[in-house]
C-alpha cells in the first residue's frame, strides 16, 4: 500500500473509559453538539455510549484525524481511565451522516443489544463491542 492510500483508507477506533463522578446528561448533550461540531470538521462520524458509569465511544475516519481527536479525548477530564478497544481499519462507515450519535437506553433495544442488559464495556473483547454497535443499529434504525 502506498503512502497516499494508506492516508486516504478508512479506519475505526473504539474505547471504553470510566465517567468522572457527578458528570450528568447536561454535560455529555453538550460534549455531543461539540464533538458533532468538530467531527464534522475533520471528516469523523462515529457514536457515543453514555451508560452505567461508562462511556463507550466509536469513531470512524482518517488515520491521523483519529489520533488527533483521540488525543484530545484522552485529556478530557470528565472521563478517566480511558481503555483503548480497537484502532483497525474498516472497508466502510457504520455511523455515515452522524458526527456523533448518542446511542441511550431507547425502548427495549438496550436490553436487546447487551443481552443481560448490564453495560460492562471494559469487560468487553473488541468483537462484543463491533457486536454491539452492529446489532444497536440494526434494531434502533
Ligand atoms: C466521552 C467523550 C467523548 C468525546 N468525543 C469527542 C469527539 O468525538 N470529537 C471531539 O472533537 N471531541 C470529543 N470530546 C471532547 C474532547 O475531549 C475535547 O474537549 C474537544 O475535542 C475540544 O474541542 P475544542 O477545541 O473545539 O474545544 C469528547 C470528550 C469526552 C469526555
Amino acid at each position: 500500500m502506498t503512502e497516499s492510500n494508506s492516508r486516504n483508507s478508512l479506519y475505526r477506533l473504539i474505547y471504553a473509559s470510566s465517567v468522572a463522578p457527578g458528570l450528568d446528561f447536561s454535560i455529555v448533550k453538550s460534549i455531543l453538539e461539540n464533538s458533532e461540531k468538530n467531527n464534522t470538521r475533520d471528516g469523523l462520524t462515529g457514536a457515543l455510549v453514555f451508560e452505567e458509569g461508562f462511556f463507550m465511544q466509536v469513531l470512524e475516519g482518517g488515520r491521523e484525524q483519529l489520533t488527533k481527536t483521540f488525543g484530545r479525548i484522552l485529556r478530557d477530564e470528565r472521563h478517566s481511565q480511558v481503555c483503548l478497544i480497537e484502532f483497525a481499519s474498516c472497508l466502510e462507515r457504520r455511523f455515515s451522516g452522524w458526527g456523533m450519535r448518542y446511542l441511550g437506553r431507547q425502548e427495549d433495544v438496550f436490553e436487546k443489544v447487551t443481552g443481560s442488559g448490564t453495560f460492562k464495556p471494559k469487560d468487553w473483547t473488541a468483537e462484543r463491542c463491533n457486536d454491539f454497535f452492529v446489532r444497536f443499529i440494526a434494531l434502533a434504525g
